[in-house]
């Protein structure tokens, strides 16, 4: 097998310089690393990995080489990689596969690629790669360990799997640690998918009408942050809790079939399918700009677009307008992940943590081999927290801790008023 497929390899000094530049924003990482770099707990151990390949995602395998691991890395989205950092790892001896821009087949044999190498232990984001391994080379899965998952798709996906008996192995859902889905969903797609709308139109965003469909973790990030930069928010959901939410923090929230007449832009996070219907773009105003941070490209209904335009172009990079019902309707990304496409991800700084999650994961995965049981399980509580403590400590700040009264009183229940 080749050792990498990648777009240049003379980016590999671009690639070591963002990674240089970044390591002050990934101080838990770094602490995680100098440990692995002493104790080593990563010896004669494979990781396969499907992730975006960031700056951040080179770190976190320069972080798994430190503990002794041998990587092999692909992208799980055909736009995301970033061809620096491919070219930094690639220049390290790491078997890397992927460039910005893959074409479907090359996706999926990039995949292929990892799985080939053996991997003991996958890390995946959107679980493409554990998908292949179970579909197409179930032989190999006596091999793995276990595996961690990185984000809410991946996760709803192998809750199927395991309901429908088809899971194999221990999968930590690295996604569900607090330190992960509160900073890396809600902050950090909050930032990074206005920062790629705003990186592929170039427009303003006060005085606009945002509308954010699914007001989960990423999506209340976002619509805090559309409203923090002057727009007026509208929600649309289908569960009552999260839409009540999304009231009493000052959202307007409606059918989605009224927010398209009134929306300018309009951001899905839902990890759903077609939650733009492509006819409802032909009630929406001139100039509508349609973009998705959901894991997969299915959440705006593309094809569709296509069938009712009379016009296509891309008029900015990947930004393509769309001639409908005498109107242009633009759409960013090609409906993938915006902030991946059109942006670089989320800053370093949340990554930190969820990728220390990914490590840690990794770590307690060979330390407990044989021994967790088969399905989507969570990494402990405690090494969750310890992410929380190691960064608050990486940032100066410092906590009370309680009294030996309180302790004895939060354990009571003799004492009211
Ligand atoms: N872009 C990124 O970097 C990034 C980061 C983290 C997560 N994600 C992805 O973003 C998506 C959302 O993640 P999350 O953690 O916010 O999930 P979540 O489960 O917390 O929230 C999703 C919300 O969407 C709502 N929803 C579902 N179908 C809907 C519909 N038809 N109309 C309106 N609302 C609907 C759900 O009720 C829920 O409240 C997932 O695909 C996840 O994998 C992307």
């Amino acid at each position: 097998m080749e050792n990498y497929c990648i777009k240049d390899i003379n980016l590999a000094e671009k690639g070591k310089k963002n990674i240089s530049y970044s390591i002050k924003e990934l101080p838990v990482l770094t602490k995680i690393k100098e440990r692995f770099e002493a104790e080593k707990p990563l010896v004669g151990i494979k990781v396969g990995m499907a992730l975006h390949i960031t700056t951040e995602t080179a770190y976190l395998v320069d972080v798994l080489v430190a503990g002794g691991a041998e990587v092999a890395i692909c992208s799980c989205n055909p736009l995301s990689s970033q061809d620096d950092s491919c070219a930094y790892l690639a220049s390290k001896g790491i078997k890397c596969f992927g460039y910005k821009g893959e074409t479907k087949e090359d996706y999926y044999k990039f995949i292929e690629n990892v799985i080939k190498f053996k991997p003991h232990i996958t890390i995946d984001d959107g679980c493409d790669l554990v998908n292949m391994l179970h579909e197409k080379y179930p032989e190999l899965i006596a091999n793995v360990i276990g595996g961690a998952e990185e984000t809410t798709t991946g996760i709803q996906r192998l809750q199927a799997m395991q309901k429908a008996g088809a899971l194999k192995y221990p999968m930590i859902a690295t996604n569900d640690n607090f330190t992960k889905h509160m900073f890396d969903n809600h902050y950090g797609t909050g930032q990074s998918a206005i920062d790629g709308i705003i990186r592929a139109s170039n427009i303003l965003i006060a005085g606009k009408t945002f509308v954010v469909v699914g007001y989960g973790d990423c999506g209340k990030g976002v619509a805090k942050r559309a409203q923090g930069l002057g727009a007026r928010v509208i929600v649309t959901e289908i569960d009552a809790n999260p839409a009540l939410q999304a009231v009493l923090d000052g959202h307007r929230v409606m059918k989605f079939c009224d927010a398209a007449k009134e929306g300018d832009i309009f951001l899905t996070v839902t990890g759903n399918k077609h939650v733009i219907p492509a006819e409802f773009a032909k009630t929406m105003r001139d100039g509508a700009i349609l973009a998705n941070a959901g894991h997969f490209d299915n959440e705006i209904d593309i094809n569709g677009l296509k069938e009712l335009a009379t016009e296509m172009e891309e008029v900015r990079p990947l930004f393509m307008r769309y001639r409908i019902n005498d109107r242009d309707i633009f759409v960013a990304g090609e409906g993938r992940l915006v902030n991946l496409a059109c942006a670089e991800g989320h800053p370093s700084s949340v990554l930190d943590m969820s990728f220390a999650g990914q490590a840690l994961a990794v770590e307690f995965l060979v330390k407990n081999k044989g021994k967790l049981e088969v399905g989507v399980i969570n990494l402990p509580k405690e090494l969750d927290y310890k992410i929380a403590e190691m960064k608050l400590q990486t940032l100066g700040i410092e906590l009370d801790q309680l009294t030996k009264e309180q302790l004895e009183y939060l354990n009571s229940w003799q004492e009211g008023t």
